[in-house]
């Protein structure tokens, strides 16, 4: 166990090795609880290194039964071993040598799912970040790249699967029932993307025929029996291969590409070169039991993996300040992606949905940082939505700012440069300047300053001139140690459009830099003047999201219907409609708390009704629409001494006007958006689905009866809506006999599918109020939860943490106290597991005070816990501070 108290690194302090590693092999005898590995490890001495520095490995809990210095056993004096690491003095100077390193490990008691690890019989790794060295000493940083042989000595019976990055290089038997197999990985990689995997696994095969005319062998392992459910993932790794081909010009690389599915993993899946590892949650998938929402994600995943082979292992991090080059990078990939197999606009969409809901409160708490941080304890603390999620909004506005060829220009550089490299943040930035002789030096602040800036924002119009006047301000709130910022770069995506619907293009701008349709933001204060407007225009601002900002603009409520009804971009009128609820949702909030009534606002609701009901626009964009934004949305929005049970009362009394508003809406979107004939998991008949059963879920208020919910749950044929009818009945009529007997129909059905049952449990979970968390403890009783597994935890304790804000956030602070229990009962066996479910508290300052009175009680009883991981005290450090 990792419980020292980790000092904190610092990016200042980066320098390279003093010894390069010229070439890994590995020989792995494996055996559940006693695994031999032998790390010949052949190194030379940088030049210009000091020539007397000693060699020093990383270890974690590592015990060694021998060292060899060239084929000799070393002399006990000239090194020093401790579990974490391994020192040796009077090295050569300059020629190479080679040192043999025997560990003995045991995967079976290996919990924290870090290194080489045991699930359902099946032998697997995960090394990154700092995974590696839990199999062997190593320099275990990702500037240390090397070509590696991999020798594999297993069971044959119980594990006729043997893998490892690379090729296959070759297989026999190995006496006494045993095999071997050695693979070889001609492309050099820093040890966080090395992998192992042994077993005994089905699989499904296919082939891609690369833009060069290559043959690649593709294989996706899962476990028997369940080869059906990889078939939606083998396709969407075909066409992530070709959109890769066809947008970036990258081709894959190795002969063969093979995904492993298995059902414990800390995290969504990893890159690891020619031999990706997926939590079996974004692999498998059949209509039966999977949700549109769990094809999307595994399409994302998959593409996302895979494209890591150019924009994370092609190109490397230099260091783990780094890792928003291949992560926020990869991302972006991934969504530009997703929007070119689905709908755009929706995408989008459901992109800020999430980055708002995420990343902009871990940006306003006590957890904020910048996208490349420069200093860190625990660095699997930082594979955070600032990293991944702002850290792809950062590269979207590059192209923003540089335009689409300039991106695509910017990238090949980039791959041509640094191919084969380590890089920094700087390099990737200096290719976009240089291929587009552009200066993006006060755009790489984003890089540097935490928090999201607020930029708000004025108007007013001179008829007798045909002027429009825009204001803007920008300021970038303080964010742990950054108490002061300077002004940023803020690309503005806008349209002026005016009273018929059309846009106002205007003969000439001054006061700020603008280039096609964006704004160019750059100093504190800025004032555009747009000349030749012949009518007050409505702005439409920060179009499709072009930059992650708040935006504070004054705009009447007459003027967001009118851009969510006849804006050009389907994104825009999505994000008008927010701005129109948001602050309805506040002051209802605002009211419940003061013992005043709620009084809607009929423009929001007629407003939604017209656009759920216009049937010129795509229904999943019309399910989006309607969708409110939700409670954590609001409480973001009031900022501050926050109440959850008003917010959560509040937004249900505008939702419930709207509801009632014109039901026959609902009940025909409801009957006449069914999707007919077999289940097809495409984006459309998503769309189709989705709308669907917005309008149950409204229609469920109106009726005030859990009939129709229950009859949708018993007529339906696929996951997402038997699933969505389920979440009707139990969040609207918890106590109905209905909603029992459809729980317990569910249960038996799916007994035997884990990653169904955790539906049943995330659903329960979420069920809001106060009964919450006896619901939640009860589960945990039952026979299906399971808290050695990283998924069942994350779909009963955190969901319940993350995802019901008035059942977790009771004011008796009982939420707390269980999750604290939960966190110091983990945090020995899981502690990755343990930190990011405790980060569900990033905003409790935010609270109230007696709740947050009783949060801060919580955090500090975690803070004095005995022996607490590296992970969880620096989360619970930070959240004090
Ligand atoms: N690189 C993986 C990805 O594609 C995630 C690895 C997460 N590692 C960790 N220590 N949390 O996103
Ligand atoms: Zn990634």
């Amino acid at each position: 166990m990792r419980t020292e108290n980790g000092q904190i690194i610092h990016l200042a302090d980066y320098r390279q090795t003093d010894f390069v590693l010229e070439r890994v092999d590995l020989t792995f005898e494996l055996d559940p609880t006693e695994t031999k590995v032998e790390a010949r490890l052949i190194f030379h001495r940088r030049e210009g290194a000091d020539p007397s520095a000693p060699l020093v490995l990383d270890g974690d809990e590592l015990v060694m039964t021998g060292l060899l210095f060239d084929q000799v056993e070393m002399d006990a004096a000239r090194y020093d071993a401790t579990p974490d690491s391994l020192t040796i003095r009077d090295l050569p100077a300059s020629e190479p040598f080679e040192i043999t390193i025997t560990t003995m490990i045991n995967p079976e008691a290996n919990t924290q799912l870090m290194g080489l690890y045991r699930t359902n019989g099946v032998y697997c790794t995960q090394c990154e970040s700092e995974g590696f060295r839990r199999i062997t000493y190593f320099p275990d940083r990702p500037d240390v790249l090397s070509v590696y042989t991999v020798n594999i000595i297993a069971d044959k019976a119980s594990c006729p699967l043997l893998l490892s990055n690379g090729n296959f290089l070759g297989g026999a038997g190995y006496g006494e029932g045993k095999h071997f197999a050695a693979w070889f990985d001609p492309h050099p990689k820093p040890s966080y993307l090395f992998a192992l995997v042994a077993g005994d696994l089905g699989v499904v095969e296919d082939t891609f025929t690369t833009m060069s005319g290559r043959e690649v062998t593709l294989k996706i392992y899962v476990e028997h029996g369940k080869e059906p459910r990889a078939a939606y993932a083998m396709d969407a790794l075909k066409r992530s291969m070709k959109w890769d081909e066809e947008v970036f010009g990258r081709e894959y690389d190795l002969d063969i590409f093979m995904v492993v599915a298995v059902s414990d993993f800390n995290m969504g899946a990893m890159e690891n070169k020619g031999l990706n590892v997926f939590n079996d949650k974004y692999v498998l998938a059949d209509p039966e039991t999977a949700t549109d929402q769990d094809y999307a994600n595994i399409e994302a995943i998959i593409a996302h993996e895979y494209f890591h082979n150019w924009t994370g292992n092609r190109v490397t991090c230099r260091d783990w300040f780094q890792l928003c080059l291949k992560e926020g990078l990869t991302v972006y990939r991934d969504h530009e992606f997703s929007a070119d197999q689905r709908s755009r606009p929706v995408k989008r969409i459901a992109e800020v949905r999430h980055l708002k809901s995420e990343q902009f409160p871990e940006d306003a708490g006590p957890l904020a940082h910048p996208v490349r941080p420069t200093k860190y304890r625990e660095i699997n603390n930082f594979y955070t939505t600032t990293v991944y999620e702002k850290g792809s909004e950062v590269t979207r506005m590059i192209a923003t700012i540089v335009g689409t060829d300039g991106f695509k220009k910017g990238m090949d550089l980039y791959f041509e440069r640094h191919d084969g490299d380590a890089a920094t943040i700087e390099d990737f930035v200096k290719c976009f300047e240089d291929a587009n002789g552009v200066d993006l030096t006060q755009f790489s602040l984003w890089y540097h300053q935490a928090g999201t800036p607020l930029v708000s924002v004025s108007s007013s119009y001179d008829q007798a001139k045909g002027e429009f006047t825009l204001s803007l301000e920008q300021m970038i709130p303080p964010t742990p140690g950054q108490a002061t910022k300077e002004p940023m770069h803020i690309p503005l995506r806008f349209g002026l459009i005016s009273a018929d619907g059309s846009e106002a293009r205007p003969s000439a701008v001054t006061g700020a830099e603008v280039t096609g349709d964006v704004l160019h933001l750059k100093e504190r204060r800025q004032t555009a003047t747009f000349s030749g407007i012949a009518s007050r225009p409505v702005v439409s601002l920060n179009r499709s999201f072009s930059a992650p900002i708040n935006l504070h603009f004054e705009q009447a409520p007459a003027d967001l219907a009118h851009i969510a009804r006849h804006d050009g971009d389907l994104f825009s009128r999505w994000q008008a409609l927010t701005d129109l609820a948001l602050p309805d949702l506040v002051e209802a909030a605002r009211r419940v708390r003061a013992g005043e009534a709620v009084e809607p606002n009929a423009v929001l609701a007629d407003t939604l009704i017209a656009i759920a009901g216009d049937e010129g626009l795509e229904p999943a964009f019309r399910a989006q629409a309607l969708a409110l934004p939700s409670e954590s949305d609001i409480a973001r929005e009031l900022g501050s001494n926050n109440d959850p049970d008003a917010i959560r009362a509040g937004r249900e009394a505008v939702l419930a006007f709207v509801a009632n508003r014109d039901p026959a809406v609902f009940a025909r979107l409801f009957e006449s958006h069914r999707t007919a004939g077999a289940f097809t998991p495409d984006a459309a008949s998503a769309g189709q689905r989705a709308l669907r059963n917005a309008a149950l879920a409204y229609l469920a208020v109106s009726d005030g009866t859990p009939a129709r919910a229950a009859a949708a749950f018993a007529s339906a044929d696929n996951m997402t809506d038997l699933s969505a009818a389920l979440t009707v009945l139990a969040h609207r009529f918890p106590d109905a006999p209905e909603t029992a007997a459809a729980l317990e129909t569910f249960r038996a059905r799916f007994a035997d599918n884990a990653l169904v049952i955790d539906k049943w449990f995330s659903i329960q979970s979420t069920i809001p109020g106060e009964g919450a968390l006896e619901r939640v403890k009860a589960l945990m009783t039952s026979p299906h939860f399971n808290k050695a597994n990283p998924n069942r935890v994350r779909a009963l304790v955190g969901t319940f943490a993350f995802s019901n804000p008035t059942g977790f956030n009771r004011a008796d602070g009982a939420g707390y106290r269980f999750l604290a229990e939960q966190i110091l009962e983990i945090d020995p066996k899981n502690p990755q597991l343990a930190a990011r479910i405790l980060t569900s508290m990033r905003s409790w300052r935010a609270l109230e005070e007696v709740r947050s009175d009783h949060a801060r009680n919580a955090l500090r009883a975690i803070a004095s816990g005995e022996k607490l991981s590296s992970d969880v005290s620096d989360i619970v450090e930070r959240m004090l501070k």
